[in-house]
């Protein structure tokens, strides 16, 4: 079993990042500029917009921080957004989702001027994504199929499972994963909430993307022996063994599954750090 290690990888793209911002500053050009909308205090969102932010700062971008109190109205989101559109100096930014209940977050998405979308959310850059044309994809699918071409990971014509079925994960990773390319060209499975005798499905998959948000929710048994396990979820659970009183852990049962595997991803330290990286390197484009 080898561990596929985020954190390293993103290590080194965040460096390629970093030299590449030196290349625009030597000939002259403006940095990129990433906008980051926070509406509310969600403690998970607070986080990452505060990586988001922070990951900017490392590699040399300028980075805005726009927090709004959770009841500001959809026309007030919908006037933020519509300044960002114009506003020359933005590259490119992200309202970050969840956005309180009386929010339409389809409105919002559909408001962001698709040349500023480095989340690759809005409806216009999926159907590109979808038909293969080129655009900013999203970045955990993106990030994710990254580690799997580092790691030089065999992907042509392997039974790829997606486990999960939501528009930032699991429906993209889904269509990446079928792409004719080298990097995919895999047999695609959807599973989700209503599908049955998910264990006879999950145990067929030579690479396994978990991305439903339950803990622990893939066992041992669900899992074919030499499987590549790639887990999306990241939960924070009391623990008795460590200082702060809590620890994460996946989707997955990472201690069960892990013997089984050939590649699996840790959490935390796997997918996490390369969504932010994906980010980045959608910024990056914008500003070109
Ligand atoms: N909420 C969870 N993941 C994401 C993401 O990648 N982008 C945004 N904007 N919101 C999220």
């Amino acid at each position: 079993m080898e561990l596929i290690d985020g954190k390293k990888i993103a290590a080194e793209i965040k460096q390629e990042l970093a030299d590449k911002v030196e290349e625009l500053k030597s000939q002259g050009k403006k940095v990129p500029h990433l906008v980051a909308v926070l509406v509310g205090n969600d403690p998970a969102s607070e986080t990452y917009v505060a990586s988001k932010v922070k990951s900017c700062k490392e590699v040399g971008f300028k980075s805005t921080e726009m927090r709004y109190s959770s009841d500001i109205t959809e026309e007030q989101l919908l006037e933020v957004v519509d300044k960002l559109n114009r506003d020359e100096d933005v590259d490119g930014y992200i309202v970050q989702l969840p956005l309180p209940g009386h929010i339409s977050e389809e409105r919002i998405l559909l408001a962001i001027d698709p040349d500023k979308d480095v989340d690759g959310f809005h409806p216009f850059n999926v159907g590109k994504m979808v038909t293969g044309l080129p655009t900013y994809l999203p970045a955990t699918p993106a990030g994710i199929v990254e580690l799997l071409t580092r790691y030089r990971i065999e992907t042509r014509g392997k039974h790829c499972v997606v486990i999960g079925r939501s528009n930032i994960v699991g429906t993209p990773m889904a269509v990446l994963m079928s792409r004719k390319d080298e990097h995919a060209d895999c047999t695609v499975t959807i599973c989700h909430s209503r599908t049955r005798n998910i264990q006879e499905i999950t145990r067929q998959a030579d690479i396994l993307i978990v991305a439903l948000g339950k803990p622990h929710f893939v066992t041992a048994e669900m899992v074919k022996e030499g499987a590549v396990v790639v887990d999306v979820g990241i939960h924070r659970v009391p623990s008795d063994k460590t200082k702060s009183g809590f620890r994460l852990i996946g989707d997955v049962d990472f201690e069960q599954v892990a013997p089984k595997c050939s590649y699996i991803t840790p959490v935390p330290g796997g997918v996490g750090p390369m969504t932010i990286v994906s980010l980045l390197q959608n910024t990056l484009k914008a500003a070109q």
